[in-house]
């Protein structure tokens, strides 16, 4: 099918609007709020890992998400690796992962010290596919209570699906199917803060979860994470290891475990405060600009807007089309064609089995990641432009 790549960039530039700048994927936002909490935080000396801020935090992503426990960390890259060893994922183990994906999903896994295995998405959702997961399960041996991959003979420590642009995956069924192997479900909902299914927060189904507040995330504390769960004995050993292990005195350094430095600061937290206030004005918004590229793209030939899966609530933090029929070169050129005239449209990243630290990692059939990745392109998304 013959695509108009000028007509393509006329329905972004109807539903972005004329600009004298370039036009992001994702601009974050900034106003007074932000700048009281931040003055606040200096004027009170605590601008580390204690000070107010860093509870409040951990206290709101609580009421937003439903979690028992959250625990606020330096990165989301790094909130994932903890969520992923509290688990018990221990070096040479492997673990499920989508292919399509942001490099930090199987970085994690690296920095436990486990290996990445890659299985395939679909297209319904963008991200692990519950057909895939049970085909790959089906192929391993069982033994002693524990599940092992029989051509590498590594044990298979957990799953980590994660929720694509905020849209999210068929959780309940990949957690069900995790169960019946007993393995456990650590979620990668790094993208899907403000994403529910059946009304329970994404990132809450797993036994562990976490939501990264990056720059370019819904809301951010310039870079930052959580670690979502609601089980107490994981719960507190998060809090633990990510804050040195030191046991709590007035006075006494005594720590009881080699343990990482992970921890949120005071000055992060309280632009995440401010940050959050805003969540549900930025959630609006997104969706106020996902309906129109649906609208600008519905008779469009050759290409369509991805909406959130049925029967879930995405935050529609990025809004996606996708070509009927995957090609890269189109793709690109599509993309230069955005960038020409300053729309800075984005592809997927790369799957995660050709980047180079990966290439020799485990991998399923990877087809559907595969035209995915030469399909969506990600168009500019910040909330400013349901402003106009
Ligand atoms: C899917 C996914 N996982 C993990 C991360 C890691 O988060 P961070 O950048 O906060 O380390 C990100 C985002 O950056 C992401 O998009």
């Amino acid at each position: 099918m013959a695509i108009d790549v000028q007509d393509f960039v006329a329905r972004v530039r109807s539903v972005v609007g004329e600009s004298a700048t370039p036009i992001g994927l994702h601009e974050p936002e900034f106003g007074e709020i932000e700048k009281q909490f931040l003055a606040e935080c200096i004027d009170s000396t605590f601008v580390s890992s204690l000070g107010q801020f860093i509870p409040q935090f951990e206290q709101r992503i609580q009421e937003i998400t439903g979690a028992k426990y959250a625990i606020a960390a330096s990165n989301g890259t790094s909130a994932l690796h903890i969520a992923l060893y509290v688990v018990g994922v221990e070096p040479g183990d492997e673990v499920i992962v989508p292919s399509l994906s942001f490099v930090a999903t199987a970085n994690a896994v690296s920095h436990a010290g486990a290996i990445p295995h890659f299985i395939d998405s679909e297209l319904g959702t963008l991200g692990m596919s519950p057909e895939a997961l049970r085909e790959t399960l089906s192929k391993m041996r069982r033994e002693g209570g524990k599940v092992y991959n029989p051509v590498t003979g590594a044990r298979i420590a957990a799953i980590s699906p994660m929720h694509t642009l905020g849209h999210p995956v068929r959780i309940q069924e990949i957690v069900a199917i995790a169960d019946e192997y007993g393995i456990p479900v650590v979620e990668d909902a790094a993208e899907s803060l403000g994403s529910f299914v059946d009304g329970k927060h994404s990132g809450t189904f797993g036994l562990t979860g976490m939501i990264s507040f990056n720059g370019n995330k819904i809301v951010t504390t310039g870079g930052g994470g959580v670690i979502i769960t609601n089980d107490d004995a994981i719960g507190k050993r998060a809090k633990h290891i990510t804050t040195t292990a030191k046991l709590p005195h007035k006075w006494e350094f005594e720590h009881d475990e080699v343990a990482w430095n992970y921890r949120m600061t005071n000055l992060t937290a309280a632009l995440g405060m401010a940050q959050l206030s805003r969540l549900d004005g930025f959630m609006a918004e997104k969706r106020v600009i996902a309906n129109r590229y649906a609208a600008a793209f519905a008779d469009f030939e050759g290409a369509k807007f991805v909406f959130e899966p049925e029967g879930t609530t995405s935050n529609y933090w990025l809004c996606a089309v996708q070509l009927d029929e995957p090609s890269l070169e189109k793709r690109d050129e599509i993309l230069q064609a955005c960038h020409d005239v300053g729309l800075l449209a984005r592809p997927m990243w790369n799957l995660l089995h050709t980047q180079r630290m990966y290439a020799s990692a485990p991998a399923e059939d990877l087809l559907v990641a595969t035209d995915l990745h030469a399909s969506l392109i990600c168009l500019p998304s910040s909330p400013r432009l349901a402003r106009r």
